[in-house]
């Protein structure tokens, strides 16, 4: 990594997104190029309706990817299977020997969008974990407790409690990733887990707490899933990515709805920010002041616990602050109300992308 001795650009390894939604059809369409252009691969999450559980559906949207990518722009779409009680064993090592499937996704039933076919009771896939570990295929988890008794910002400490830890003692040797990881109790039970587990952190959750949902009225452009917790567990994910620790690296969970779909009745989970991603983890880093660490945490540690190779293409970050637009450009169809509103909206970041390598 080039660190400019006036610090007014840094070049680092492309980098990864070990986790996005791209969606399909009109959405893949507007929000795909935000990902590529940035990033060079993209671990690319599963929760389609329907989702994505055989190899030839995941072969197909891979192919529904390539095709919406912006001309010319290189970038590899990483494949994720959706466990279902019923997904076959055998289907899961064929789309992983056949390079199809890089890892699968394990969504507890109704914890989130588009997950109600996830499973309801993890020993109905222990043949599915069972081969995982035998080969060696990573498995990507929403941990969070759906139990209705148990308060929705304790659902992760209780998922580790009560179904991770039994989990790992059952499947030593399986690689897990807890997915965009939102409490002081996960980031230590990650940092003292073994090298086959790790868990990936999303910019939203650096920057905003719980706070932010309710900050002058309802603000549903916050509000995803895992929930943003109280401000000790931000402090303490920052602590984890600025810290220097391989088993920490990033993923985004940019997860696109269109305005009218997050203020419906029952508004959508997710936040869009991929547009500005890198530059919103470029600030935390630097406001951290280890700018000199975010090159691992983006480009490095995600290959190195997926055992694939670093990226050798490279991108810049210019110290030119901008304006994020209130309203992402790339539009999904002309309907007044569907449109997308990214992550910092309205904010101005330090930090800019070069697009002109
Ligand atoms: O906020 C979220 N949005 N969390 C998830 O787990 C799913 C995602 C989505 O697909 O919209
Ligand atoms: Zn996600």
């Amino acid at each position: 990594m080039a660190l400019d001795p006036m610090l007014d650009q840094i070049t680092l390894r492309q980098p990864d997104d070990w986790h996005v939604h791209l969606r399909d059809g009109a959405m893949l369409q507007a929000v795909v190029g935000s990902t590529a252009r940035v990033f060079r691969r993209a671990i690319v999450m599963p929760n389609l309706r329907p989702p994505i559980t055989t190899v030839e559906a995941a072969e197909a949207y891979r192919k529904r990817i390539l095709s919406a990518l912006p001309d010319g722009i290189p970038f590899t779409p990483l494949m994720t299977a959706y466990l279902t009680e019923d997904f076959a064993s055998d289907v899961l090592e064929r789309g992983y020997r056949e390079d199809v499937f890089t890892a699968a996704k394990f969504y507890p039933a109704h914890a989130t969008t588009n997950s109600a076919a996830g499973v309801s009771d993890l020993r109905a896939i222990n043949g599915l974990l069972e081969t995982m570990e035998r080969i060696g295929m990573p498995l990507l988890v929403h941990g969070e407790e759906t139990d209705s008794d148990v308060d929705i910002f304790d659902r992760e400490a209780f998922f580790i409690e009560r179904h991770l830890v039994p989990l790992m003692n059952r499947y030593p040797h399986l690689r897990v990733v807890m997915e965009h990881i939102t409490t002081q109790e996960a980031v230590q039970f990650v940092e003292t887990g073994g090298a086959n587990l790790a868990a990936t952190i999303t910019p939203h959750h650096l920057h905003i707490n719980r706070n932010a949902m309710f900050s002058g009225g309802f603000r549903s452009d916050f509000y995803c899933l895992p929930v943003a917790k109280r401000e000790r567990h931000r402090l303490a994910l920052r602590r984890a990515v600025t810290g220097g620790q391989p088993c920490f690296f990033l993923g985004t969970d940019s997860a696109p709805h269109s305005r009218a779909a997050k203020e419906s009745a029952c508004g959508c989970a997710g936040i869009f920010n991929a547009p500005h991603a890198l530059e919103s983890y470029a600030e935390v880093f630097e406001q951290e002041g280890v700018l000199d660490r975010l090159e691992a945490f983006a480009s490095e540690y995600g290959p190195a616990f997926y055992g694939l190779p670093l990226n050798n293409t490279s991108i810049t970050l210019i110290r030119r602050a901008q304006v994020v637009p209130a309203i992402f450009e790339g539009q999904i169809d002309a309907g007044s109300f569907e449109y997308l509103v990214p992550f910092h909206a309205g904010e101005m970041l330090g930090w800019t992308v070069s697009l002109d390598q």
